[in-house]
């Protein structure tokens, strides 16, 4: 459903992406991780042009996203949806209405927006607290609140950019749970940048590594973290050894 093709951006020196190739399959959930800095970001925010590339393709069901007109990409922005590291809800409005917002201003009728709203916060399990605002939520409601605003539009594709990231460890889990919930029941085909590797172990469909502005390894998480080729694969191979000898250890009391 999503060809991107030698897909470059340059910021002053730094090369953000540096000639990236990329298939994604409908239905398919795709985790890319890889260094901070290495440029993930930046590609998923290339899709909807939320960042123009200095050059290359993004095509979308065959049609070239960075040729569209400001209609025709205003369009074609509804059926991406996002999910960012910072909620940025309005603190004003309610839970219900951030997740109405977006519809209603984009010409949906309030009762139509209303039913999506309702829908989307249910799948988020926030259906007890509808008519509470952002500040009288945790932080794990509150991206939850931000996941509901991405549902609502019942997205085709759905990107998200470490959802978790700002999150304290207890509340991370809250959020996993709900993203590993969409992921099995999913309508939407996923992107997903995030740093959780176990789950990019047990959601990935595919596993996609990146260092430097380039896509250095992809594949199963049975290959990319087992048998790695590069020198990330590597790192991350390293570090879930660590974590699991580390997690054996403690459980048998060596290190307690
Ligand atoms: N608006 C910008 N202006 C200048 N440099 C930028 C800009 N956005 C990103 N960069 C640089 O481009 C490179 C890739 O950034 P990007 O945010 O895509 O990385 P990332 O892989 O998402 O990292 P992280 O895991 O820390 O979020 C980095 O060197 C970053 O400093
Ligand atoms: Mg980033």
């Amino acid at each position: 459903m999503l060809v991107i093709q030698d897909l470059h951006k340059q910021f002053g020196s730094i090369k953000a992406i540096d000639g990236l190739n990329l298939s994604v399959t409908t239905g398919e959930i795709l985790v890319l991780m890889g260094p901070s800095g290495c440029g993930k970001s930046t590609t998923i925010r290339t899709i909807n042009r939320l960042i123009e590339p200095d050059q290359g393709n993004i095509l979308l069901h065959d049609v070239n996203i960075l040729t569209l007109d400001p209609d025709e990409l205003q369009k074609i922005r509804k059926r991406i949806g996002f999910v960012f590291q910072h909620f940025n809800l309005i603190g004003r409005l309610t839970a219900l209405e951030n997740v109405m917002f977006g519809l209603v201003m984009g010409g949906m009728d309030r009762d139509t927006a209303q039913n999506k709203a309702n829908d989307a916060m249910a799948k988020v399990g926030l259906e007890e607290h509808l008519h509470h605002k952002p500040n009288e939520l945790s932080g794990g409601q509150q991206q939850r609140v931000g996941i509901a605003r991405a549902l609502a539009y019942e997205p085709e594709l759905m990107m998200w950019d470490e959802p978790t990231a700002s999150l304290d460890p207890i509340l991370v889990r809250e959020v996993l749970v709900v993203m590993e919930e969409l992921a099995r029941y999913r309508s939407s085909t996923m992107i997903v940048v995030t740093h959780e590797l176990s789950f990019a172990l047990r959601v990935a469909d595919r596993i996609v590594l990146m260092d430097k502005g380039k896509i250095v390894e992809e594949g199963k998480a049975s290959g990319v973290f087992v048998n790695p080729a590069s020198e990330i694969g590597q790192k991350y191979k390293e570090l879930i050894e660590y974590q699991m000898n580390t997690t054996a250890q403690s459980l048998s009391g060596k290190t307690l």
